[in-house]
């Protein structure tokens, strides 16, 4: 079961697990997707992975899907709202959704007694770190924004149950910054109105959609003064998925519930982004230098020794690679040649 599945991390995710060999049912409400992703996913794996359209907030369907799917091993819980800024603005749709959805997963869970699930964390838990890069040790941070509370509250639920429960296993992958689309341009990010993510607004800024990137801030303690996030390609994300849900079934866990960091392990300054962006397409970008956005962290990125060391898996694709699959998939869905 793939939760949120016709998203961004979950479509990329779904293609990887069939690759591998499972057989995928996703459950997605479309409030952030569109049912075309399941063409995208059909074209480049030969499989249309089965599709159950409804909202995990509703405890009752959430409970009839498992007694009409007896058979699931492993669950994937990508759904949720995850706009920074908009949480703040409405923070009980957030705290509605995103801990609504994981009780009545877990409860279901319990009733029908599947036994592994693995939940999509973030280093939005860590804040701005007193030391780099953060390990899966690094304390957790009082969150900025009611999201950010969300993952947190949802890994301390996600812990407290199995710790109850100890016939279910999870693991929380805390994802740094996805970015990237997969290399067939077939499936990719599909931000919804003005994105606040840099990768989608610079692609939407090179495509003509938007006049000019705003860079937040120059005046950071950093290699040249703007921002440092780890950027990890979303294919190399969604196969770290593979291995985790690989990981539960094969009894491989040293814990009962587990926390990996999912990232490159290098930071990237946004105007290091931004030159990768044009480097690797040839396309220059129409940038400006403003002031720091706020809720901004200055830097952050991931010790991956522990997922590195334990889970065998390692991000793979270069940052101007990444861009440059970024930018196919803008073309694409801009129509332009
Ligand atoms: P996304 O919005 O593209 O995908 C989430 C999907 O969940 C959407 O298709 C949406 O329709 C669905 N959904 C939301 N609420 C639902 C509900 N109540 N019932 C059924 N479906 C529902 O987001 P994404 O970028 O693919 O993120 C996936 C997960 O990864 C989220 O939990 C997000 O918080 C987490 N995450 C994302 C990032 C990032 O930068 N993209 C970083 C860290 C963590
Ligand atoms: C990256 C850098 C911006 C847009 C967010 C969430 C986090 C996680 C990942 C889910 C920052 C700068 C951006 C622009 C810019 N999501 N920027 N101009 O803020 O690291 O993290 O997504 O869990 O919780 O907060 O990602 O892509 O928004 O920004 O200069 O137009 O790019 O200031 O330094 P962020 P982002």
């Amino acid at each position: 079961m793939v939760t949120g599945g016709t998203g961004y991390i979950g479509s990329h995710t779904t293609v990887e697990l069939q690759n591998a060999g499972y057989e995928v049912i996703i459950v997605d409400n479309l409030s952030n997707s569109s049912r075309d992703v399941l063409d995208g996913i059909e074209k480049i794996t030969g499989i249309r992975p089965i599709f159950e359209q409804f909202d995990l907030m509703e405890g009752d369907k959430v409970d009839s899907f498992f007694s009409k799917y007896p058979k699931i091993e492993a669950i994937i819980h990508f759904a949720a709202s995850k706009a920074v800024g908009e949480s703040v603005e409405k923070p009980l749709l957030y705290y509605r959704n995103n801990l609504v959805s994981l009780i009545n997963i877990l409860e279901s869970q319990l009733k029908y007694g599947v036994s592994n699930i693995v939940f999509s964390s973030s280093c939005t838990v860590y804040g701005q770190p007193d030391q780099l890069p953060v390990t899966e040790s690094t304390p957790r941070k009082d969150a900025e924004s009611p999201y950010g509370n969300t993952k947190r509250v949802n890994e301390d639920i996600l812990h407290d149950t199995i710790a109850a429960n100890p016939q279910i296993k999870g693991i929380a992958l805390r994802y740094f910054n996805p970015v990237g689309a997969h290399p067939s341009a077939l499936i990719g990010e599909l931000p919804l109105g003005i994105p606040a993510n840099l990768v989608p607004f610079i692609t939407q800024t090179a495509a003509g959609l938007r006049s000019e990137l705003k860079v937040f801030g120059n005046d950071y303690n950093t290699v040249d003064g703007s921002a440092v996030r780890d950027y990890i390609n979303v294919v190399d994300l969604a196969k770290a998925h593979v291995v985790a849900v690989n990981r539960l079934l094969e009894n491989k866990s040293k814990a009962g519930y587990e926390i990996f960091n999912l990232g490159t392990g290098s930071g990237v300054s946004v105007l290091e982004a931004v030159n990768a962006f044009e480097v690797a397409t040839g396309v220059k970008l129409n940038y400006k230098i403003v002031g720091r956005r706020a809720g901004d962290i200055e830097k952050i990125w991931a010790d991956t020794t522990f997922a590195n060391e334990e889970l065998g898996w390692k991000a793979e694709t270069g940052i101007e690679e990444t861009m440059l699959s970024a930018w196919r998939w803008e073309k694409k869905l801009r129509g332009i040649e």
